[in-house]
């Protein structure tokens, strides 16, 4: 089932040209790639996924320069954002060039911009004559794949190709920042911290879920999730005692130190919360194929990433 899997970056690009979907490694997720410019290949994106089609798609460059062949009115504070972080975990929603297709915008007047930071999907865009639309490669609603493998146990030979770029270093989705004039918005947290960002452009405001349902559907509360049901918790000893005649998988950030539980996955024993982020859809994966009950999480710091980790982790509750 996994013949899928390729080192093969021409023979992806073949692909691509001849309007068929290839799976790309990027630093913060597998993504699911078409033609940006063909509306029946990225039609197809949305086939696979079984997204609605009022969420829109993230275009994908490799160079700056192609930036004016999909946005326009590019605000000031946008250009220092893509010139601190592209390549990288970073994504622009911008007003859109009336070229770029309604298929990918949603019918929005913006579209949403990325420079991957993988070398192999860096290599791939720059030998195709389009950038590649690409929303994450899981079927929607579920766990975002983070390694050629993920991608393969979901879509299996469905998909014509799966480009193996190793495990994903970032490990969760891009950061999307738009504009409400020049002023930076902030309507997913990501794999580049709201601090990081603040560095670069000054303060942001930062949308909550219900604030951003309307703008960015991705954003819808449960998202992400694993099949196994999922609560977070501030103290993980009691809620196994509370959940005592279930299996239970826990997610810990450092310690292992807890009874009543079938398996214990701690994410980072060095307390580092980019280690959490690399690894943290991996072990949701792991988990589950265990066919638990119930998993119990640990709430993360809000820091950093800790932050972008626990509005995942809110959004996988079910
Ligand atoms: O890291 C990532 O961003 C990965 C990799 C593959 O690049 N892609 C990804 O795509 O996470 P996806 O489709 O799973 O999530 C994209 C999010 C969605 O929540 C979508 O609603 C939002 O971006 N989005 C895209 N274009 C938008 C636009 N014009 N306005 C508002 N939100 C937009
Ligand atoms: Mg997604």
């Amino acid at each position: 089932m996994h013949n899928v899997i390729t080192k093969d970056i021409a023979h992806c690009q073949q692909l691509l040209k001849d309007n068929q979907l290839v799976a790309v490694p990027t630093e913060t997720v597998y993504g699911l790639a078409a033609n940006a410019f063909d509306t029946d290949a990225v039609n197809q994106i949305f086939e696979m996924k079984g997204r609605p089609h009022f969420n829109p798609l993230i275009v994908h460059i490799h160079d700056t320069g192609q930036l004016k062949d999909l946005a326009k009115d590019i605000p000031e504070e946008a250009l220092k954002l893509a010139k601190a972080f592209w390549p990288g975990s970073l994504t622009l929603i911008l007003p859109k060039q009336a070229t770029v297709p309604d298929i990918i915008t949603a019918g929005k007047p913006t579209v949403g911009v990325r420079m991957p930071n993988h070398p192999m999907t860096l290599e791939l865009l720059k030998g195709l004559p389009f950038p590649l639309a690409a929303p994450s490669a899981n079927p929607f609603t579920r766990v975002s794949p983070t390694s050629a493998e993920h991608v393969a146990n979901y879509f299996g030979t469905r998909i014509p190709a799966i480009l193996d770029g190793g495990p994903c270093q970032v490990g969760l989705e891009s950061t999307i920042v738009g504009f409400d004039g020049n002023t930076p918005v902030v309507y997913r947290k990501g794999g580049i911290s709201i601090e990081s960002i603040e560095n670069v452009v000054g303060k942001v405001t930062v949308l909550t879920e219900n604030d951003t349902a309307p703008q960015a559907p991705g954003m819808l509360l449960k998202h992400y999730s694993p099949s196994t049901p999922l609560i977070i918790s501030d103290d993980i000893q009691q809620s196994l005692i509370t959940h005592n005649n279930k299996r239970i998988g826990v997610l810990s950030f450092y310690s292992d130190d807890f009874s009543g539980a079938e398996i214990i996955k701690v994410l980072s024993p060095s307390k580092n919360l980019d280690e959490v982020a690399r690894v943290l859809f991996a072990t949701l994966h792991e988990l589950d194929t265990l066919h638990l009950d119930l998993i119990i999480a640990e709430r993360f710091p809000e820091e950093g990433l800790g932050s972008s980790i626990n509005d995942r982790l809110r959004r996988a509750q079910n």
